[in-house]
């Protein structure tokens, strides 16, 4: 008897993550430069670690309540009020969930039966296990380059079907770096509207924005907020990765559920981490102002590095600190180049098919690190690319 044989059959539907294989391999190597890593490379602001300091001093060691604590939520109603336009009543709306990730979880777990498709869109954040994992079937919508990985909504029109439960919306994108306007979010919430479709609206680059792009949340469209479910993050506004702590905004029906559900699952969010929380949304956002002031000279270094590697292309990402290359031109899979380039030249880069099919020919780069090490991995990629 293999232990294997005793597993639930829904485990067949998960898999490990490309990035971390991604990883495994350049962990292996001495002196890689690693551009693969999806978070800031900054330390959490003094203010929200004193926070936690006080927290546990002030006895924040019990358990906290499932849904997490009630000024912590208050706080998060008058954020989304005030920044993402979305009314959330805090006692029954929203709910603290252990990062975005939780809430995605909690949310697939609610929604998905066995044969529901839900769309995603491609390239696009792997989610893919997440809707496997409850008998869901992943529904592709392309992003393309030459619409600057933008969804258009003809495709999610043309995608729909009489078993469409949800569709999972990035914006502003992991890995492509795209927004999506508004314009575009009102065309795909009328097709929610009409079909019932829920929408999932996964917004953890929420303040990681360039050039005066404006980040518009799909839950504040007109008769979008009960069929929205609105998922959060502290980290990576904050550099809180962590800390572990996000939050989901929904139709009450839905956040009761979820609360339930947290009882049994994780029993809460840790009480400090909610501590820590509530001062970030509270306290100043200057720190908050001055990572993206970071990310965006960096993000000008990585654009102008990667286009003058011939044979690499760019287009100039609008928010997050990815940058999605086409390296397509090379003549080599995604897979093979990031391989190459680990072992030959010691840069670690994602390969763009870990966001999907429409990901191959392009590779995922993270500027969440110094210049210096950019600066270093611009060479070494253009060292390696002319030795192709
Ligand atoms: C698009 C997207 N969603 C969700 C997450 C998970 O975020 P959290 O750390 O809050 O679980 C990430 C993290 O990289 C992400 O990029």
């Amino acid at each position: 008897m293999s232990i294997e044989s005793l597993f639930a059959e829904r485990n067949a539907g998960v898999e490990w993550s490309g990035i971390r294989i991604m990883f495994a391999m350049a962990d292996q190597i001495d002196g890689i430069v690693n551009l693969g890593i999806g978070q800031p490379d900054f330390d959490t602001p003094v203010h929200i670690r004193d926070a936690a300091k006080k927290g546990l001093d002030q006895g924040y060691t019990r358990y906290p309540p499932a849904a997490g604590f009630q000024d912590l939520r208050d706080a998060v109603a008058e954020k989304l009020a005030r920044e993402n336009k979305i009314k959330a009543d805090p006692e029954s709306e929203i709910f603290i969930a252990v990062g975005a990730m939780q809430g995605i979880f909690n949310v697939m777990l609610h929604l998905v039966n066995p044969g529901d498709e839900v769309m995603v869109v491609d390239p696009g954040y792997d989610y893919y296990s997440q809707i496997r994992l409850f008998g869901g079937v992943p529904v592709r919508i392309p992003a393309r380059e030459e619409n600057k990985f933008k969804l258009d909504p003809a495709d999610v029109k043309a995608a729909i079907t009489p078993k469409t439960k949800a569709i999972i919306l990035n914006t502003p994108s992991n890995p492509t770096g795209a927004v999506f306007d508004r314009d575009i979010l009102e065309q795909v919430a009328g097709l929610c509207r009409e079909h019932e479709i829920v929408v999932i609206s996964d917004e953890p680059y929420e303040h990681i924005l360039f050039d005066g792009n404006e980040h518009v949340s799909m839950g504040s469209l007109e008769g979008m907020k009960d069929l929205t479910v609105s998922i959060y993050t502290l980290s990576k506004s904050y550099a809180m990765t962590g800390w572990r702590v996000g939050y989901v905004a929904g139709h009450r029906a839905i956040i009761s559920e979820m609360e339930k559900l947290m009882e049994h699952m994780v029993s809460g969010v840790t009480a400090v981490a909610q501590r820590a929380a509530l001062a970030a949304i509270t306290g100043s956002q200057d720190c908050v102002e001055q990572m993206v002031q970071r990310y965006a000279r960096r993000r000008e270094l990585v654009y102008e590095g990667l286009n003058s590697i011939p044979g690499i292309s760019c287009i100039k990402p609008e928010s997050t600190f990815y940058a999605f290359p086409n390296i397509s031109s090379l003549g080599m899979s995604s897979w093979d180049f990031a391989k190459y380039m680990a072992r030959e030249h010691k840069v670690a880069v994602v390969p763009g098919s870990i966001f999907g099919e429409n990901g191959e020919g392009y590779v995922r780069i993270s500027f969440a690190t110094s210049s210096e090490n950019l600066e270093k991995a611009l060479k070494r990629l253009a060292r390696g690319v002319a030795g192709l």
